[in-house]
């Protein structure tokens, strides 16, 4: 008798979880849409889309022509990433892995609607490392203590420093890094950047900066 129960039971969980699945599958079709988008154009010829990366040398690295896209759903705000694909400004002053050459600029463009079932899509590629709802943007005062003076990230990445732009131009530009990144992303990559870019270009922090440092700073870096 026990066990006609389990099983009644088992039969009602699968039925249950096939029809969310299908529920699921029509509220998302702009999800498949999107990846089928990002297949026609060739989008992953130049992006990482099933990760972690593996990259173990600099040789790894250099042969990607792209920033890894695999924890997109975890790194960019929704609402900048649908416009960037429509109207995609530089983000790197510099050629993606070059220190030498200029970004030329000329990324690919997405229709409206393309852009906004890709962003569905991309949405959806997240990492378990990041951890949503850790990080508050905020003018942290240590944050910037360490920003601008601790470590000097500004040697390498763009930022207001006043009314002007001024920084490095090795990293990536972090002017609009608040519209752009999620500050749980930031403080994910600072705190355990083998789980997210095993190889970079960026000094490693964790060990450097201490956990409310690290914190302090994703906050404030995502405040900008
Ligand atoms: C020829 C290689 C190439 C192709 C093809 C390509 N991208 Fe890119 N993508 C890049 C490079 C290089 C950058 C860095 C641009 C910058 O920093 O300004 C980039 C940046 C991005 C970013 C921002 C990532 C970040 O971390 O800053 C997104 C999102 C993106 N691409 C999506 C796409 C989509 C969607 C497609 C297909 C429609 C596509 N890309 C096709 C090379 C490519
Ligand atoms: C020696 C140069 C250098 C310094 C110093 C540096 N960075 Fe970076 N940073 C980089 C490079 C290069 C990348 C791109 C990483 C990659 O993909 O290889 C990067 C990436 C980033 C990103 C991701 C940006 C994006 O759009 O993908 C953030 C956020 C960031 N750095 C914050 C910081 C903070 C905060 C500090 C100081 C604690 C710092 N950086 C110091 C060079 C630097």
């Amino acid at each position: 008798m026990k066990w006609i129960k389990v099983y009644q039971k088992l039969i009602v969980v699968s039925f249950s979880m096939v029809f969310t699945g299908i529920l699921a599958g029509t509220v998302n079709a702009d999800v498949a849409g999107g990846q089928k988008i990002f297949e026609a154009k060739e989008c992953g010829a130049c992006h990482l889309t099933k990760g972690p990366n593996q990259d173990k040398t600099i040789e790894d690295k250099l042969k990607r022509k792209g920033p890894d896209l695999w924890f997109a759903g975890s790194k960019f705000k929704k609402e900048w990433l649908v416009k960037w694909l429509q109207d995609p400004k530089s983000i790197r002053q510099m050629a993606y892995n070059s220190i030498e050459k200029k970004n030329p600029g000329d990324h690919s463009k997405l229709s409206d609607k393309e852009a906004s079932d890709v962003t569905d899509y991309l949405m959806t590629l997240t990492s378990i490392d990041v951890v949503s709802g850790t990080i508050q943007a905020k003018k942290d005062l240590m944050g910037k203590m360490v920003f601008e003076k601790k470590q000097g990230c500004y040697g390498c990445h763009l930022s207001m420093r006043g009314a002007k732009v001024a920084g490095g131009l090795t990293g990536p530009s972090l002017v609009d890094a608040g519209k752009r990144l999620q500050g749980d992303w930031i403080y994910a990559y600072l705190k355990n950047p083998q789980a997210i870019i095993p190889v970079k270009r960026m000094p490693t922090y964790a060990g450097v900066l201490n956990d409310s440092e690290m914190k302090s700073v994703a906050a404030y870096v995502a405040s900008f």
